[in-house]
């Protein structure tokens, strides 16, 4: 699958204004909304009441990335909310293929994400069940953290075993990715970059969306 998508994260976005801050990202193809819950990692945002509102208010669909504990338990609420894409971590969940299915069902786009010491190959025969897989470039619960190179072979991994399946399974890269990074990942076989402090820490959010997509492209 090409290239396509650059979703800014909201985590560093100001939370207080969060409905003029989705208008800043007018040039991106999706907002990515971290959700954690200080158990699985350790930090707290937001959870399914504030993603529902952002998700009636937002001008962009929203692809919603769960940093939680018992996803499965939680998890379907948020297609139900209309969220488009909602990723898991495959740490948490206790049955990725029932859960992929039953947001599927949901209509929304079933992810899985995997922190960055976490093999991508036991996972591999669940390519039919995904949309997408979201590999972490970083540890997950923070914003503005240096993109962990070693995590580059494992996206090579998922991105060839996806071409060799012919399925269109996005291959999602989140942490560290800037305009110095984003080549390498995209050079890797990524499709779908989440950029928080690249976009949100810079005064203009669409340019850096769109440094950000000339940058892969290189
Ligand atoms: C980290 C989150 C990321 C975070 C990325 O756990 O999953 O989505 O917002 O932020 P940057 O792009 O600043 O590394
Ligand atoms: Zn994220």
């Amino acid at each position: 699958m090409a290239q396509c998508c650059i979703n800014p994260s909201i985590l560093s976005a100001d939370f207080v204004n969060l409905e003029a801050e989705l208008r800043r990202i007018g040039g991106a193809d999706a907002v990515h909304v971290d959700v954690m819950d200080n158990h699985f990692v350790p930090n707290l945002t937001i959870g399914l009441p504030v993603v529902a509102r952002i998700q009636k208010v937002s001008p962009v669909p929203l692809d919603a990335h769960l940093m939680i504990a018992d996803p499965d338990r939680w998890a379907p609420a948020y297609a139900e909310a209309g969220v488009a894409s909602v990723t898991f971590h495959a740490e948490a969940a206790a049955a990725p293929v029932r859960l992929a299915r039953e947001l599927r069902a949901r209509g929304a786009k079933a992810g899985m994400a995997l922190k960055p010491a976490t093999a991508i190959e036991p996972y591999l025969d669940l390519l039919p069940e995904m949309d997408m897989l979201l590999i972490m470039t970083v540890e997950p619960g923070f914003g503005g953290q240096a993109f962990l190179d070693v995590t580059l072979p494992k996206i090579r991994r998922a991105a060839d075993a996806v071409a060799g399946s012919g399925l269109p399974v996005a291959i999602q890269v989140d942490g560290g990715i800037t305009e110095e990074t984003i080549g390498r990942a995209a050079e890797a076989g990524a499709t779908v970059f989440v950029a928080g402090s690249a976009v949100y820490g810079t005064e203009d959010p669409n340019e850096a969306i769109a440094r950000l997509r000339a940058a892969a492209a290189r």
